[in-house]
């Protein structure tokens, strides 16, 4: 199914906790989802450490009529010690929309219920990172007022540089290191 932007989705997507339980039906269709725009293919493994720790910080968008994945949002939440005040940082770590759903506002929709559930957890700042040249989700994350704190030069396999971006959601004591991402997640 193609949807032109103006195009109104079929009926109200539902946008559902992933859980535990879902494993069996919907992971298969989560890394298929991912793994389609990846440069670097994720192991099971990668998903499983995301999904089976962080399930409630797991967002998926559903097709109301047949319930097929549309969209999908994984992401971590940890203290970071490494400052001598330590920060709850949160981590987008995996966010895709199915390309014909592409447009509509399921992107951003998948992201605002990340943050609500990281900030309902007392989240201090969330950190992602994304290929400079994915124009799509820099607009999305800045629209969403994620700050370029870093470009990490040659990030990707493919050679490819990345931005690390931020969003503050607490302010954070002066002696943090406003680009502290020494231990690399994920
Ligand atoms: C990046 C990606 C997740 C964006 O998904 P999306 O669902 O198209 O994103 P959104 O629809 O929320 O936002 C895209 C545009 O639609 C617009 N939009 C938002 N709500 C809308 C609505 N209700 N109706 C129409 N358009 C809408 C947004 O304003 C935005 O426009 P702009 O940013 O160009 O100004 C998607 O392109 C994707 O899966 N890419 C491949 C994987 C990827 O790159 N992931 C990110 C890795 S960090």
């Amino acid at each position: 199914m193609e949807l032109d932007k103006g195009d109104d989705l079929p009926g109200e997507l539902k946008y559902v906790q992933y859980e535990h339980s879902l494993e069996a039906r919907y992971l298969p269709a989560i890394r298929a989802l991912i793994s389609k725009d990846l440069s670097e293919p994720y192991s099971i493994y990668v998903y499983r450490y995301f999904l089976c720790q962080w399930a409630h910080l797991c967002f998926m968008a559903l097709n109301p009529v047949d319930c097929s994945l549309v969209g999908v949002i994984v992401c971590k939440l940890e203290v970071h010690a490494a400052h001598s005040t330590p920060t709850r940082r949160g981590y987008i770590a995996m966010l895709a929309v199915a390309s014909p759903y592409r447009g509509h506002g399921v992107a951003t929709e998948l992201v605002k219920k990340a943050i609500e559930a990281m900030a309902s957890r007392k989240a201090d700042e969330i950190v992602l990172e994304t290929e400079e040249t994915n124009v799509p989700a820099m607009r999305l994350y800045e629209r969403l007022g994620f700050l370029r704190s870093k470009k990490l030069h040659r990030y990707y396999l493919n050679g490819n540089s990345a931005y690390r971006l931020v969003l503050l959601l607490r302010s954070i004591s002066p002696d943090h290191n406003p680009d502290p991402y020494d231990e690399q997640v994920s």
